[in-house]
């Protein structure tokens, strides 16, 4: 099922209530929440205040997406806070298979992030493990940029890999999907997109309402 994932690092925080609701009843399954530490990536984002606030005011499910160094430290508590997936980056944890414990063990589903040039091989043995693998489209730190052409070519390896596995992984895109770039993310085998500044720049409603319709 192919679902859409706004990220709110594009809302407008005075108003951020506001738009998630605008965004669920027009039809978004997930929120997608990308946590920032300075380190991994440059910039500091939200953590988790702000993920509990959300909890108590949204059914979508809570899409979380750690670029922090070390995400074991805070997989507990994100999970108390609500998540529904948590998502750590390959290249952040110090041991990717005790992180996916950590967050299989509070019965969530677990994802795996990959920057654009980390190779798919980093996920040859920890695939069958997990529910979800998050492809970066952009470097990630930063929401508006412009999609990176190769990473599509990766989204369609992987899926061949998934597929040649029998296995039923979700691929979760993110960064630079628009109107004009969603179809092709599509047609190369993902099925979670997520989507910031094309969502929230504008009638939240209705750009969650056009993108849900090319998803369809
Ligand atoms: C970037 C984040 C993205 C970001 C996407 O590091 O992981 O989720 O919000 O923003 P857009 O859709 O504007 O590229
Ligand atoms: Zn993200």
């Amino acid at each position: 099922m192919n679902c859409l994932s706004p990220s709110i690092l594009s809302a407008d925080f005075t108003r951020l209530g506001e738009q998630i609701q605008a965004a669920e009843q027009a039809g978004a399954q997930y929120l997608h929440f990308d946590v920032m530490d300075g380190f991994f990536v440059p910039n500091i984002s939200f953590g988790m205040p702000v993920l509990g606030s959300l909890r108590k005011g949204t059914n979508m499910m809570l899409d979380v997406h750690l670029m922090i160094e070390d995400p074991g430290r805070y997989i507990g508590q994100f999970a108390d806070c609500g998540a529904d997936i948590i998502t750590v980056h390959a290249e952040a944890c110090k041991d990717l298979n005790y992180a996916v414990d950590l967050i299989k063990e509070r019965e969530l589903l677990a994802g795996v992030a990959l920057c654009p040039a980390t190779p798919l091989s980093a996920l040859q043995y920890i695939l069958p493990r997990i529910d979800m693998v998050l492809i970066m489209t952009v470097n990630p730190g930063l929401g508006g940029q412009k999609l990176i052409p190769y990473t599509v070519e990766k989204v369609r390896d992987l899926k061949a890999m998934i597929d040649g596995n029998g296995l039923k992984t979700d691929i979760e895109v993110d960064g630079g999907i628009n109107f004009q770039t969603l179809q092709q993310v599509l047609d190369a085998g993902a099925n979670i997109i997520v989507a910031g500044s094309a969502v929230f720049e504008g009638d939240v409603a209705e750009n969650t309402k056009r993108m849900l319709d090319i998803m369809k």
